[in-house]
């Protein structure tokens, strides 16, 4: 990556400080880094710092007559493969929403005609607010592509989407855009399953499990990035759709099973959803409620279609390889092994989901791939994105399309 080079545009936003290890994960992947930082950006993160870790004059002043001797703004806007914005505040999206040029960072990111990433930050509140929303829809129509924000408790203490997203993320993302890489599953069509499901008990209430989507939805984002037609169906999840992804947004397990079998025929399916294995067996369309006297409501469950075990055991239009996972507390490979037989899927990804191992929900995995062929080879301690990567790897090589 030696001859790629990164415009970061800094902005005044508490996360600012996530951008130094930014650069320093950019700078070890060789990927040369100039760093704008705004006038606000100023206060929360040294650019003495900044200029120290890329190496590179740090660059704030629109009218400087030094710098434009020096090199000129346009040139600075043009010098680059990747223009990106991390933290992007509320306040820099509306200006760039807006074309305003009223500072160096503005004018770069106006005269660039290079593409332009953007992580938002900023307080849940100014996030979901509709002149927020509007900026980045005009925003993603102008082509500035938006990641995140993540989801979590907050600086200013409250909790909701607005947290830039985790260098590690950002990398992932900048060096996607940078190196395109080969895309070994062009013209293969995928299906992922993705988060949990609700099952309702009535109008107001459901029944829930704690999945997050992540592995699902990087997963997803691997197969796209290979080159891959992605359809995700995704339950109901507190993160950002992956790019270049068709989504399909359902609730229930029987609403994820009609949308699955909608996107039918595929290539592959991924069944990463952590589906309720039961829904009750009765909702009344009428809230329930607490009656002086009555003993508390009895929940009578049906169990849910299998998702899994349905495409697997497809009678007309069964996927080349279908891929499962086994979420178990304990005896890991002989459980996954007997569930792959019981689902009659090709492969399963086992996870150890024992409270205290964090995967649940978490950000990181370690998992067993049983393909059934060869030895299970084990996954350890690996960011779910590079889970993703490494099974669409595999994928690739199973379809003898090489590898990912
Ligand atoms: N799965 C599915 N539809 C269901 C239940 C599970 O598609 N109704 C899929 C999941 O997406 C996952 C795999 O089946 O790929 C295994 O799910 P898991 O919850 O581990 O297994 P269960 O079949 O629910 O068995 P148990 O809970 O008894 O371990």
């Amino acid at each position: 990556m030696s001859d790629k080079r990164v415009l970061l545009i800094v902005a005044g936003g508490i996360a600012a400080y996530k951008c130094l290890e930014l650069v320093r994960r950019l700078r070890e992947r060789d990927v040369r880094v100039r760093c704008v930082v705004t006038r606000a950006a100023k206060e929360l993160v040294s650019p003495l710092a900044l200029a120290a870790l890329s190496g590179e004059k740090v660059h704030d002043a629109l009218f400087s007559l030094t710098e434009e001797a020096e090199m000129g703004h346009i040139r600075l806007a043009r010098e680059a493969d990747l223009v990106v914005v991390a933290p992007a505040t509320a306040d820099i999206l509306a200006k760039m929403a807006n074309g305003l040029a009223d500072d160096l960072a503005t004018t770069l990111l106006l005269a660039t005609d290079k593409p332009v990433l953007a992580a938002p930050a900023m307080n849940p509140v100014m996030w979901a607010h509709p002149a927020t929303q509007r900026n980045v829809a005009r925003l993603r129509e102008d082509g500035v592509e938006i990641l995140g924000p993540a989801e979590g408790d907050m600086a200013c203490g409250e909790h909701g989407p607005g947290r830039l997203v985790e260098p590690e993320a950002l990398l992932e993302a900048i060096l996607a855009r940078l190196e395109p890489g080969p895309r070994p599953l062009a013209g293969i069509r995928a299906l992922v399953t993705s988060g949990p499901t609700w099952e309702a008990i009535d109008p107001v209430r459901y029944i829930a499990n704690r999945s997050s989507g992540r592995q699902g939805h990087a997963i997803a984002a691997a197969l796209a990035r290979a080159g891959a037609e992605v359809v995700l169906v995704s339950g109901p999840v507190a993160i950002p759709d992956p790019p270049g992804v068709r989504i399909v947004r359902v609730e229930s397990a029987s609403e994820m099973l009609a949308a699955c079998e909608a996107a039918l025929p595929v290539e592959v399916a991924v069944c990463a959803a952590a589906v309720a294995d039961w829904r009750p067996e009765r909702v009344p369309s009428e809230k329930i409620k607490k009656e002086e006297g009555h003993a508390p409501p009895v929940l009578r469950l049906v169990e849910n279609p299998d998702i899994l075990a349905r495409l697997a055991r497809h009678p007309s239009a069964r996927p080349r390889l279908v891929v499962g996972f086994a979420a178990e507390t304990g005896e890991l490979e002989a459980k996954a092994r007997a569930k792959r037989a019981k689902k009659g899927c090709d492969w399963i990804l086992a996870n150890d989901v024992s409270p205290g191992t964090g995967v649940f929900g978490g950000a990181r995995n370690t998992v067993l791939l049983i393909t059934g062929e060869e030895p299970a080879r084990r996954w350890e301690d690996l960011p779910k994105e590079e889970v993703a990567r490494r099974l669409v790897a595999a994928i690739a090589t199973a379809l003898g399309r090489g590898s990912a």
